[in-house]
């Protein structure tokens, strides 16, 4: 197991790029299943995710190359419509193949996603929505049966809440389906936009783009695309975080600055300087860090995947801040592993009482989720002394090069083996 190592208290300054979203890249990768010949998706994070969710297509018989930050997929070939449970079991995102398959052939058996640690991660709206659709589904043996033997029909869905990964599945199911399928109460995500200026690009047309309300018309066939990915908006949020908790000024590249609208405005309420380009921002910060209340919501509310790492900023203002997380009903493992470096903070269900402190102490630590040891280890680099987080595989899910990238800014960080 590796752990990453930090000394912290230098200045954090400087500029970095980020690479494309990882919660866009998995689900571009899948769409690539519903048009037969090769597709291409760019600026693609070399991250532990898509090396996973490469392994998902490959099983099913795509050829997945990948070069540099470009991933292939040929999906001309694909000889099974059966997702393994070891595979969906160390990623729940490989549910997003269960649209593409069932669209293209008709059938699709994926196992069930076990929850992960920051809740349940229900898939309730994804069968509910299939089914609208004209899919049956069967449980059994601890496998999703999908089966659409008189073909998908366009019809009306709505989400009982702006489910990502719902919408995700139901806009790639719809994109076969006979006539119009509209998705109500639709995710409004950047990642949303990205996946449907693909499936555009792939032939199907497709209205109320980044809006609520999705209008999907059935194509009969897809061609496959080239498709560049959006810059990844959690990626720049972790380090534009760090340049408010080190000082910075720190400039983060890569990705569109509109997508962090409610981030920047927090930033700015804590204290920060934040300046925004069009191809990223800069924080600064020279004055003392604010206390702040945050709600996480589904976008363009507060983002969830932010929340441990503005929590780790708020540990440190000068007085009492709330957060309420409303996405994941059990996303506060970081507070346990924060309180050991001297945060004061106290949970009550969805909410998050944190008194700030004066400083944090260094100290051995365990990641408990890709976002959550991210946060760690953004404390560890203004805490006193040494802290050692360990169980980074989570961070490396998501995280392309970052003790590189934290590096580059003058963070004193290495990772070691153990
Ligand atoms: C995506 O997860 C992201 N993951 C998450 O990022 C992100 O936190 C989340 O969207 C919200 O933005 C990927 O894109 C791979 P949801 P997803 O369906 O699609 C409940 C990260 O750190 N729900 O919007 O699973 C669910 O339990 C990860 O990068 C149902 O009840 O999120 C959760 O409480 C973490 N029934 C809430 O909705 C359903 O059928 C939001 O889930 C589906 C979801």
């Amino acid at each position: 197991m590796a752990s990453i190592i930090v000394n912290g208290g230098r200045p954090i300054t400087g500029e970095i790029r980020v690479g494309g979203a990882k919660n866009s890249a998995l689900k571009l990768m899948a769409a690539a299943l519903l048009a037969p010949g090769a597709s291409v998706i760019r600026n693609v994070p070399d991250i532990s995710d898509v090396t996973l969710m490469a392994e998902v297509l490959s099983v099913l018989g795509a050829r997945v190359t990948r070069e540099d930050h470009s991933v292939l997929v040929d999906a001309t070939d694909i000889t099974s419509v059966e997702t393994p449970y070891e595979l969906v079991a160390q990623m729940r995102a490989s549910i997003v193949v269960l649209g593409p398959l069932v669209a293209r052939f008709g059938r699709a058996r994926v196992a069930m996603p076990g929850g992960c640690n920051i809740g349940s991660r229900k898939i309730d709206m994804h069968i509910h929505g299939l089914e609208h659709l004209g899919v049956n589904i069967a449980f059994e043996h601890g496998f999703i049966d999908a089966t659409a033997p008189e073909g998908l029909k366009g019809a009306e869905v709505l989400l009982d809440f702006p489910s990502v990964g719902a919408t995700e599945n139901l806009l790639m199911a719809a994109v076969r389906a006979e006539g119009a399928t509209v998705i109500e109460n639709a995710a409004r995500e950047p990642e949303i936009g990205d996946l449907v200026d693909m499936l555009v690009a792939m032939g199907v047309q497709i209205e109320g783009r980044g809006s609520s309300t999705l209008v999907v018309h059935g194509a009969r066939e897809l061609s496959p695309v080239v498709h560049t990915a959006v810059g990844d908006r959690i990626e720049a949020g972790t380090y534009l975080v760090a340049g408010a908790l080190g000082g910075g000024p720190v400039t983060v590249t890569g990705f569109d600055p509109a997508h962090l609208e409610m981030l920047l405005t927090k930033l700015e309420l804590v204290g920060c300087e934040v300046a925004v380009h069009a191809d990223g921002a800069t924080v600064r910060r020279e004055g003392p860090i604010r206390p702040v209340d945050v709600a996480t919501l589904p976008y363009p509310g507060f983002p969830t995947d932010m929340q441990a790492q503005f929590m780790a900023l708020l540990a440190l203002a000068e007085g009492n801040s709330v957060i309420t997380e409303n996405v994941f009903e059990n996303r506060f493992m970081f507070a346990d592993e924060i309180k050991r470096m001297g945060a004061d903070i106290d949970i009550e269900g969805h909410r998050a009482l944190i008194r700030g402190v004066h400083a944090l102490q260094g100290a051995p630590v365990r990641s408990p989720d890709l976002r959550g040891g991210a946060a760690l280890v953004l404390a560890a680099l203004v805490a006193e002394g040494e802290t050692v987080v360990s169980d980074v595989h989570h961070i490396l899910r998501g995280y392309e090069d970052f003790c590189g990238k934290l590096a580059s800014l003058g963070a004193d960080i290495r990772m070691i083996e153990e």
